[in-house]
């Protein structure tokens, strides 16, 4: 007999994350994978489906331009909760921490259907940073049944949180089984942008510092901050491309916008698909982001990162010395990021491979985990 397994994605990050998954589990035997897309996002998950050649099982549409948190969530209980009544799977898989990931789990554990969690049992310890985000994540945890924490960090978390060892699997973030495979391709094609693409106008003999920046909780003063740094930067080093690729929430449009297109070394460019993300992240000398998955991929690369938030919940990268976390304000974004670009020892010193999450098999092992789970559980709980 098949089961049912339903995966349940919404926003870019999610998408990049369940993707090569969804590649794993389509071919895995006794397994029948329906994908569901909340539509979270609309241009940035199309993008990602494009890249890693996904289509859809369910479309539920719910985004709207500045959606707040609760209209997008009553959306998504009600028409999550139709799907799961016709569909009735065996397991629902939620990734990490966005609003579609815990309403998708909450449907899910409304109507008794399990629950997968991946990228479970990552912690900042603040419930206002990332926001709404680490909410998101413990409240899932809570309600999940199978726990694929990416590290054991994350999974003492869990245990700390009260999840029984067993129903824990420690496997590696899916994120660098989807960059070494991206990272592949671009090689193995000779992959290079467009000639159409803005980014084919960046000059190979200049340094290069890729910026992305998108979170709730910097949005306004922080944000102005993190662009005002970005300003003085660029004037501070002529011969340095800063490029930013500008996520299509409206709030960080305007800001970002408003406050950085006068400047002629900054390059601002719409969300870029993942091959040409991952190239920037290759190219680039040095990465400045607030960015959760950003924070895995760029030391995986080699890259050095300064991380733009206050607290991290990636907190193992930070032990490998190639990350610095060093938050909003103006002043000491500039003082790292000059010291990186000035100090080539300070420089080398950051910059080493450095991968504690993952290895690029996290998939096979949830696959694994996964199957076995729904041999011994599958059944149990009957869903009203
Ligand atoms: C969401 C996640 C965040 C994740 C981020 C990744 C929550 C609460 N937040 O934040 O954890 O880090 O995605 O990017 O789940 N928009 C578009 N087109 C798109 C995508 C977004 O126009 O393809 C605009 C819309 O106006 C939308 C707004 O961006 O209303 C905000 O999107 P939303 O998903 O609510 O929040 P994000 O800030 O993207
Ligand atoms: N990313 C991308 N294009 C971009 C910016 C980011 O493909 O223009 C990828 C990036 O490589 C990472 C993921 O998107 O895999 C991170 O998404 P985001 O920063 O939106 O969300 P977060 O990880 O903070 O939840």
């Amino acid at each position: 007999m098949a089961y049912s397994v339903m995966m349940v994605f919404g926003t870019r990050p999610e998408a990049i994350k369940m993707a090569p998954l969804a590649q794993v589990l389509r071919q895995w035997p006794d397994l029948d994978l329906n994908i569901c897309s909340t539509g979270q996002h609309r241009e940035m998950l199309q993008q990602v489906l494009r890249d890693f050649g996904l289509s859809v099982d369910e479309d539920l549409h719910v985004m709207t331009q500045n959606q707040t948190l609760n209209g997008l969530s009553q959306q998504l209980l009600e028409r999550l909760d139709t799907t799961y009544a016709r569909i009735k799977p065996d397991i629902v898989l939620v990734h990490g921490h966005t609003t579609t990931s815990f309403i998708a789990a909450l449907a899910a554990f409304y109507r008794q259907i399990p629950i997968g969690h991946i990228e479970a049992g990552l912690r900042s310890g603040n419930l206002k940073s990332p926001w709404p985000e680490e909410a998101n994540r413990r409240m899932t945890g809570v309600i999940a049944d199978l726990h694929f924490p990416p590290t054991e960090r994350a999974r003492d978390n869990l245990l700390r949180d009260g999840v029984a060892a067993e129903n824990i699997e420690v496997t590696g973030n899916t994120v660098i089984d989807a960059l070494f495979w991206m990272r592949e391709h671009l090689k193995k094609s000779g992959w290079k942008p467009a000639s159409d693409s803005p980014l084919a106008q960046l000059r190979s003999d200049q340094r290069l510092v890729l910026i992305t920046g998108h979170r709730r909780e910097n949005f306004g003063q922080g944000f102005e901050r993190i662009c005002l740094a970005l300003a003085e930067l660029a004037l501070r080093y002529p011969d340095v491309q800063f490029v930013y690729p500008v996520h299509l929430n409206p709030q960080v449009q305007k800001a970002v916008y408003g406050l950085l297109s006068h400047q002629s070394n900054i390059l601002l460019v719409p969300p870029q698909d993942y091959q040409h993300f991952v190239w920037l992240m290759d190219r680039a000398y040095l990465v400045l982001t607030d960015s959760g998955g950003v924070q895995e991929e760029a030391p995986a690369l080699g890259k050095p990162l300064l991380v733009l938030r206050k607290v991290t919940d990636r907190h193992t990268v930070l032990e490998g010395g190639t990350v610095k976390l060093v938050g909003t304000q103006t002043e000491r974004i500039v003082k790292e990021t000059s010291l990186l670009l000035d100090d080539a020892d300070a420089y080398q010193r950051m910059c080493r491979v450095f991968s504690p999450y993952g290895d690029g098999h996290a998939s096979e092992r949830i696959a694994e985990r996964l199957s076995l789970w729904l041999e011994e559980h599958a059944g149990e709980s009957e869903a009203p």
